[in-house]
């Protein structure tokens, strides 16, 4: 089939690279020129695992291409994918500016018999809005599917080929069917499908996201009990886990959840919820973002307890990407309490095997890439982002001035770290020094 995605940033380079991959004709349409320039030379600009070379290989083979606007040959693609941004505005709801100004200019060129499939997260309602407005531009009645990604950045690629679920909004069976067929070779290896109308839909992907962020902030509810009770709050989330109801997944306590989804998503439904009149609903989610931002201060906390006032004190902060395998900052735990160290005086070095590149303002932090001298004279190190180089650090290795370290991932083995003769501090866990 031919398909163009629209925007192509984590989810559509991901989606257009994945769509290549399953033998469709792809274009990639992209208004920003430099990102243009880097996908049509091979390179992904951003970090995500595997992704380069999937790139590399469906380049090769011509099902993939990249240009800035809409054409003859772009129009008469069988389905267009919208894969822009919706980020978060100051008062917590979704922008969906990009969205509305993408589906608008497509709609300029639209052929009636193509189907547009909105793969970006919106606010419940929003596509029988673009809809309307879409087939007021083209003079015919658009055929518009809701198509929300559940990719997460780090797995992306293995996540968009091999998903737990395709979920289709529609309004006609043709849009249904058209995706059905895109889909195909996935859908042949028994992954459900599921047909649902719009409005539903558009739910699916913040309610997934709203009950992910409320299973960690749990966990992290859990993890101040216990830090006040004398408990381990890593030994209750093994034990509560082995409920198969429960389970083990989203349940590491730690500095808690960021990037460009969770954190946004859920203002974005909480504010939305408001709209339609039904916010009490969504209340307990406002305190699910105040457990997160909670953890953050908490290490802040536990930095000026150990070592008094911070000025004129090195802290090395390991890993400043939300997560591991990505390099993305977005609302990033451990970056936020890296300045907020570095506000308070701590002179604050900064340390990520792939990130620091991706950190454009630095600011009073100061980002060094040889472990090595970044340690060096550290009066506390804090592991803000579990990468497997930190994960399998040997703490012998580890030369500072003070051995203290903050395991705000709680993936450090404290015993062998204590026999290197460290203090180990982690959250919600009261360890025995
Ligand atoms: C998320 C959703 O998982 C994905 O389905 C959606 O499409 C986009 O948002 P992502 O933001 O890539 O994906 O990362 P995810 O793996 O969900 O982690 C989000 C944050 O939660 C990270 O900061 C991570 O460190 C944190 N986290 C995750 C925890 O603190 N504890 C956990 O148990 C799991």
């Amino acid at each position: 089939m031919r398909l163009t995605v629209i925007g192509l940033g984590y989810l559509g380079a991901t989606h257009a690279v994945a769509m290549a991959k399953l033998g469709h004709q792809v274009i990639g349409i992209e208004q920003d020129q430099s990102k243009l320039e880097s996908l049509r030379q091979g390179k992904i600009p951003f970090h995500e695992p595997g992704l380069d070379s999937a790139l590399t290989e469906v380049l090769a083979t011509g099902r993939l291409t990249f240009q800035s606007e809409h054409d003859s040959q772009s129009s008469s693609a069988e389905i267009h994918f919208i894969c822009v941004g919706t980020p978060q505005k100051e008062s917590g709801e979704a922008d969906t500016s990009y969205v509305v100004s993408a589906t608008k200019q497509l709609a300029k060129h639209l052929k009636p018999e193509s189907v547009v499939a909105g793969k970006s997260t919106i606010p419940v309602g929003t596509a029988a809005k673009l809809k309307h407005q879409m087939s007021e531009i083209a003079g015919f009645p658009v055929h518009l599917a809701w198509n929300p990604e559940f990719l997460r950045e780090g797995t992306a690629l293995e996540d968009s080929l091999k998903p737990d679920r395709i979920v289709v909004g529609s309004w006609d069976q043709y849009s249904v069917e058209k995706l059905k067929e895109a889909y195909q070779p996935i859908l042949e290896t028994g992954t459900p499908f599921l047909s649902l109308d719009v409005e539903t839909a558009e739910l699916v992907k913040v309610a997934a996201n709203a009950f992910l962020a409320t299973k960690i902030s749990f966990i992290n509810a859990m993890a101040e009990i216990a830090e006040a009770a004398g408990a381990d709050a890593v030994a209750l989330a093994e034990a509560i886990g082995h409920d198969e109801r429960i389970g083990k997944k989203f349940l590491r306590s730690g500095i808690g959840f960021g990037g460009g989804c969770l954190p946004k998503d859920i203002r974005g439904f909480i504010a939305r919820a408001e709209e339609l009149g039904v916010g009490s609903s969504l209340d307990f989610l406002k305190d699910v973002d105040q457990i997160n931002l909670r953890r953050r201060s908490r290490v802040v906390e536990l930095a000026k307890q150990e070592l008094g006032t911070l000025a004129n004190k090195k802290v090395l902060v390991l890993g400043i990407s939300f997560k591991p395998d990505s390099d993305d900052l977005r609302d990033s735990p451990s970056l936020e309490i890296a300045r907020r160290l570095s506000e308070l005086g701590a002179e604050v070095v900064i340390h990520d095997p792939v990130a620091l590149a991706a950190l454009k303002e630095p600011g009073k932090l100061k980002p060094e890439q040889n472990l090595e001298v970044a340690a060096k004279d550290a009066d506390l190190v804090i592991l803000g982002t579990e990468w497997k180089e930190y994960r399998d650090l040997e703490p012998a290795k580890l030369k500072v001035k003070s051995k203290v370290i903050i395991d705000g991932r709680n993936v450090l083995d404290v015993k062998k770290w204590q026999l290197a003769g460290w203090k180990v501090i982690a959250l919600g866990r009261n360890i025995q020094n």
